[in-house]
């Protein structure tokens, strides 16, 4: 299959991969960059576990080609703390008691920050139709929205 490199910046470091043309964003950070903590849930663009900002915005990495994002710049869950100063989102996480099995975390996450940036935080209703891409089979919507509504106050 015909395959293209590309370079993109990850979390700060510029990255150059030869990738086949038809990979998506959440397979190049998973399989090629080693990045983990992007999940791939129905890898259809249906569950928001694959959530990463691109240029600042929020993005399903399974319905991206990689080939398309010569330039950009990719912020994945790996890298929002800073050093081990958690970014506030997680902390709030973690203070709202805001996951139980965990695998949607980083997408909520991803997702949250996205929320807040873009100022979608006016009242719980308004994050909960933001972040209604994003499912949790634990049923923790409501200390999510907590967590985010906590953060952007
Ligand atoms: Fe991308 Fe479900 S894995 S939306």
């Amino acid at each position: 299959a015909p395959s293209s490199r590309v370079s993109l910046t990850v979390n700060g470091t510029r990255r150059t991969v030869t990738v086949d043309n038809r990979t998506s964003l959440l397979d190049l950070l998973r399989e090629h960059l080693d990045l983990t903590g992007s999940k791939k849930g129905c890898n259809a663009g249906a569950c928001g576990a694959c959530t990463v900002l691109v240029d600042g915005q929020r993005v399903n990495s399974c319905l991206t080609l990689a080939v398309r994002l010569e330039g950009a710049e990719v912020t994945t869950i790996e890298g929002l703390a800073k050093g081990d100063e958690l970014h506030p989102l997680q902390q709030a996480f973690i203070d709202e008691d805001a996951f139980q099995c965990g695998y949607c975390t980083p997408g909520q996450i991803m997702s949250g920050v996205g929320c807040i940036q873009e100022g979608h935080t006016n009242s719980p209703e308004e994050i909960r139709e933001y972040m209604s891409g994003n499912v949790c089979r634990c049923g923790c919507y409501v200390k999510i929205v907590r967590a985010v509504e906590q953060t952007a106050a």
